[in-house]
């Protein structure tokens, strides 16, 4: 059996006390007992609103492989007949393991971090690097306190690219998560006004997301994006930091990385790619600039990983846009003829928004109009008011005809937008649903983009639930 952790390996990673009869090894580890796979050891993490210990018998009857618990919550656990690691303390154990795991491992260790296009990135990194090694990488966006350490625990010994995601909202977040990763090399994709409810300005936020540095091995890389104001600042606190061989990447000459064309090709894009010395024809599945910028990065964590660059920039062409991240997806009209969503329900800040408005400016429309549906941006404390008001400027230049707005925050930019653009604010997601559906015409192209909390994908659900999807 290939076990992704003997119970010994495990007992002693963790320094932890087994109770009842072991099984001789774990298949993985969950915190989740919904998508729990038989074989794995149930790690009873506390969260934000729930504890694990009380997901226990749950567990059990997932088929658990073994449960890790905490000292204190034994005796209310004791009934349970089931193999049991005891800690003092779930996540510390976890966190430990996270460390063994590391140590372990001859992979090369990629570290993601950035405002946006985390996420993108390291999704990427997994289908690029995966024709050239076998590649482990953080689920979703495991890139907390707790989802860094489960993404370390869980990868194998044999891994060859370790791919992780680090985010933060606060400073002093990401110091002690890449003490963990320890990676080779650490990847800055982009500063911008995200979580800027919680930082006084831009320049805080890239000093918050420059402690990534600290965590990078000796003779490690940092790749950083050349077109970013703040990328002679982050250099600076990289090389602070030790870091020895920093490289940028983007539109810049001096990019080490760099992108020399850009053409929209839906329902992705071509472009040049100079990484080093190498000139490459990509092919990208996925649509915008941001994408083939974020691209650039990939490619040269390829290059210092070692791996095949022409073979990971050939997988590249197989890329598919995330759910809710720019994904296309295209819908017959009732009345004949067929229209274009781009499902960016996910996330949204200024940065982002920007990249999906420029991207649905340089989508073709066939005989329709340009239509976005703009969410609010969350977490952006009191510059929230002034950052809706400016996506008019971007609307503008994108060649919006339509706009429809919901949500408290960007109702401001109802009665600021360019006077040729109609639009349609609503209180709610829900209220907007049916208004939408309606009013969509055969040849739209319809940009849908809000934070996750606003529940903009339930708008691509109700489009999806009135139309029939075109193949
Ligand atoms: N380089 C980029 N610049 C601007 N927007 C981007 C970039 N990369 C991705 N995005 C967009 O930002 C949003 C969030 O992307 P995601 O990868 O989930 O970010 P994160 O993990 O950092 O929160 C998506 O809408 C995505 O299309
Ligand atoms: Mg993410």
């Amino acid at each position: 059996m290939n076990w992704l952790w003997t119970t010994a390996d495990l007992v002693d990673a963790m320094d932890g006390r087994p109770i009842g009869v072991m099984p001789e090894g774990i298949t993985g580890i969950s915190i989740d007992t919904r998508t729990l796979a038989r074989g794995e050891a149930f790690f009873a993490v506390k969260g934000d609103k729930f504890d694990g210990h009380d997901f226990a018998t749950a567990a059990m009857a997932a088929g658990a492989g073994l449960l890790v618990v905490a000292e204190a919550k034994l005796p209310a656990l004791g009934r349970l007949q089931m193999p049991k690691i005891v800690v003092e303390d779930v996540l510390v154990a976890m966190e430990r393991l996270a460390v063994a795991a590391r140590a372990r491992t001859k992979a090369q260790i990629i570290a993601v971090t950035g405002s946006v296009g985390k996420t993108t990135t390291k999704e990427m990194l997994r289908h690029a690097l995966a024709v050239c090694g076998s590649v482990h990488a953080s689920e979703k966006s495991f890139n907390n306190h707790w989802g860094v350490p489960l993404s370390l625990a869980r990868m194998p010994q044999d891994t060859t690219y370790g791919i992780f995601e680090i985010g933060m909202n606060h400073p002093g977040e990401i110091t002690p998560l890449v003490k963990l990763v320890r990676p080779h090399i650490a990847i800055v994709t982009l500063i911008a006004a995200a979580h800027l409810g919680f930082f006084r300005s831009l320049d805080e936020i890239a000093r918050a997301k420059a402690e990534i540095f600290s965590g990078v091995v000796k003779g490690g890389h940092a790749i950083l994006n050349r077109d970013d104001p703040r990328y002679k600042l982050l250099a600076r606190l990289a090389g602070d930091a030790g870091v020895t061989h920093i490289h940028g990447f983007g539109e810049n000459a001096r990019a080490q990385f760099r992108m020399t064309d850009y053409q929209a090709q839906p329902p992705g894009a071509c472009f040049g790619a100079k990484v080093g010395k190498r000139k490459l024809d990509v092919e990208i599945g996925a649509p915008g600039r941001h994408m083939a910028l974020n691209a650039l990065a990939v490619l040269g964590a390829a290059q210092l990983a070692g791996a095949d660059i022409e073979k990971a920039a050939g997988a590249l062409a197989t890329l598919k846009a995330e759910k809710g991240r720019g994904r296309l997806l295209a819908f017959k009209h009732r009345d004949g003829g067929q229209f274009t969503v781009i499902d960016e329900s996910y996330n949204a800040n200024p940065a982002s928004m920007r990249a999906a408005l420029q991207l649905l400016g340089a989508t073709p429309v066939d005989g329709g109009r340009r239509i976005a549906v703009l969410g609010d941006m969350l977490e952006l404390g009191v510059h929230s008011a002034k950052l809706h008001k400016e996506l008019a400027g971007p609307i503008g230049e994108a060649g919006v005809d339509r706009v429809f707005l919901a949500g408290p925050e960007i109702r401001i930019l109802a009665d600021n937008l360019p006077d040729q653009v109609e639009s349609t604010y609503r209180e709610d997601a829900d209220t907007l649903a049916q208004l939408l559906v309606e009013a969509v015409r055969p040849g739209d192209v319809v940009m849908i983009k809000s934070s996750n909390g606003i529940g903009f994908s339930r708008l691509v659900e109700a489009l999806t639930n009135s139309c029939e999807a075109a193949s």
